[in-house]
């Protein structure tokens, strides 16, 4: 980089330079849209414009798959390879990208243009495979045409949203962004109106009475989360969206954001009042760049309208919101790592307690949910808890958005009641398997989920009955297989996931996820050798009870799952 280009980056830091530390990230981002990599005097004058130690700004940068310290093409293709993708003919899509470039994978081609990497999941399954050309998404990529895919045209597949009902997803479908006068149209923003005249804590009855639970996975309370950081004495208080959804087979905040981005922004200025927060964060997955933009044109559409900034609406509310981009990190999607994140670190958990309602971002009280908890809140100002209630069961109330793909006629989004079975949402809604074939397993979950079969089609969509099957409902990922699929395969591609997001701060899940996915690796190249089902029984147990985090602690809970289902996919080869 010559003087004048790092004159150019000096100019392009210098606005968000007085934030410090916490505007590493954006910098990064910014440094590598100028240079398309970050190279070491690119890397020293970020740290020196942000006063952060320049062994931190390259311990960030190595943190973060998206962030590239050595050079890259000009455009970079991420090539999924997770389970859905897999089932689609992933593998032959990275192969076939690589022998028309002539590179391996990670190399640069030789006119500089491209790099092509292999990719977890890019939250496009419902478009497998899927691909990633630069900010391009690529859907049903098609490993005959690589010529194609090189030369993407922008144009976002659309996705298929459907359901019983479509109260969160009434402004999808249409494969286009609601603009504010829609939203508005549509009834968006009257909850928000309704709010500033009700108290702070009737808000937070009305959220408790509702019986909203988060929809991340984590099944908290949302009511009981918002009463704690509203109760917390310290100031400033802040609200962070979780758009890091990144579990293998989840789409559904994408298509949220790309298509309603209001709903969550109305979402979290509600919250800011019942807790009284004055600012938030929305935290977006690196991979998804057009829900990024969506995002904060909608943000800005709202600040404008005067539903963000000072005087919200004429009301003592002042709330504005600040957009985060990640960078290819599938644990910022735990609270704590993701505040580590916004903070200018790289994304560790954190150890808790203490919880992030009284010590959260800036060690100050916080509210953290995603995209799906926050779009329920306007429904339920809007109507009211009582009403709100009548959708789903005693006690999972409320819409739940279900993301369906693998082998099913039709991947989409679903929007059904809590309380609808399996066999519903797959056979009636989904559109069953495809011609001929019979079901082997669905990976209720994600990633970290379980594997349901055949007897467990009509278990009821809700919380308490999936628990009672010992089925995960996670955030509502579910990956379907025919008897076509190759489930020690699948199982590999799993186990490699883990292996490559663990952050490696604590042993068990270090360790646990690289030795589980080399016994698994064995297992689907029909290696496996005797005594490798009690090795893998004693990997996950070890992780579960000992891992910091959630990641750690469910990276087995799929392989144990299939263990009980299928013990003969562990044994060594006779
Ligand atoms: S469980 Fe895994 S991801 Fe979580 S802190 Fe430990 S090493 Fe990191
Ligand atoms: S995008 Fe490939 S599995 Fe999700």
């Amino acid at each position: 980089m010559t003087d004048a280009d790092l004159e150019l980056l000096r100019k392009a830091l210098a606005e968000i330079a007085p934030q410090g530390r916490t505007a590493l990230l954006p910098a990064l981002h910014l440094a590598q849209r100028l240079q398309g990599w970050v190279s070491e005097p690119v890397a020293a004058e970020v740290a020196r414009t942000l006063r952060v130690p320049l062994a931190d700004v390259f311990g960030v940068i190595d943190f973060y798959a998206m962030l590239h310290s050595e050079p890259v093409g000009r455009t970079v293709i991420q090539a999924c390879s997770s389970p859905s993708c897999a089932l689609a003919g992933a593998d032959g899509l990275a192969e076939s990208l690589c022998n028309h470039l002539n590179v391996a994978p990670g190399d640069v081609s030789t006119n500089g243009e491209f790099t092509v990497e292999h990719a977890p999941c890019l939250g496009l399954c419902d478009h497998a495979p899927a691909a990633l050309v630069g900010e391009k998404a690529v859907g049903k990529a098609d490993s005959n045409n690589p010529a194609a895919i090189c030369a993407a045209t922008g144009q976002s597949p659309e996705s298929f949203v459907g359901g019983d009902i479509r109260i969160l997803t009434s402004n999808c479908g249409a494969g286009r962004p609601t603009a504010l006068a829609d939203y508005q149209k549509s009834g968006g923003y009257a909850a928000l109106k309704k709010a500033l005249t009700m108290t702070p804590q009737a808000v937070i009855t009305e959220v408790k009475t509702a019986g909203l639970v988060g929809r991340g996975g984590a099944a908290f309370p949302t009511g009981i989360k918002w009463e704690g950081a509203a109760a917390a004495p310290d100031q400033p208080k802040y609200i962070v969206c979780n758009a890091d959804e990144s579990e293998p087979g989840t789409f559904k905040d994408r298509i949220l954001m790309e298509e309603d981005p209001h709903r969550t922004i109305e979402g979290m200025i509600i919250a800011a009042h019942a807790v009284g927060a004055s600012q938030g964060y929305i935290y977006v997955r690196g991979e998804y760049p057009a829900a990024f933009r969506i995002l904060s044109n909608a943000v800005n559409e709202a600040r404008q309208a005067r539903m963000l900034g000072k005087n919200i609406l004429g009301s003592p509310l002042n709330f504005d919101i600040e957009m985060r981009l990640g960078a290819g990190a599938y644990i910022c999607g735990e609270e704590t790592a993701l505040l580590e994140s916004i903070e200018g670190k790289r994304g560790l958990p954190r150890i808790k307690p203490p919880f992030p309602t009284t010590h959260g971002l800036f060690q100050k009280p916080t509210i953290i949910n995603n995209v799906e908890t926050f779009c329920n809140v306007p429904l339920i100002i809007a109507r009211g808890a009582t009403k709100y209630r009548k959708i789903g069961t005693e006690r999972s109330p409320g819409p739940k958005l279900f993301c369906v793909s693998g082998q099913v006629q039709k991947p989409g989004l679903y929007e059904v009641p809590f309380g609808v079975t399996l066999r519903h949402l797959l056979l009636d809604l989904a559109g069953g398997l495809n011609p001929g074939r019979k079901l082997q397993a669905v990976l209720m979950g994600g990633a970290a989920g379980a594997f349901a079969v055949e007897k467990d089609l009509d278990v009821k969509l809700t919380f308490e009955d999936l628990r009672a099957a010992e089925l995960p409902l996670g955030s509502g990922a579910i990956v379907v297989f025919d008897d076509s699929a190759d489930l020690r395969d699948m199982l590999k591609r799993l186990g490699h996931f883990f292996a490559d997001e663990s952050c490696g701060k604590c042993y068990p899940c270090q360790l646990g996820s690289q030795r589980q996915y080399e016994i698994l690796d064995r297992g689907a190249r029909n290696h496996a050798i005797t005594g490798d089902r009690e090795r893998l029984s004693d990997i996950g147990g070890t992780m579960i009870d000992a891992s910091l985090c959630g990641l750690g602690q469910t990276a087995a809970t799929a392989v144990l799952s299939a263990m009980k289902l299928w013990p003969e996919l562990f044994d060594a080869k006779k």
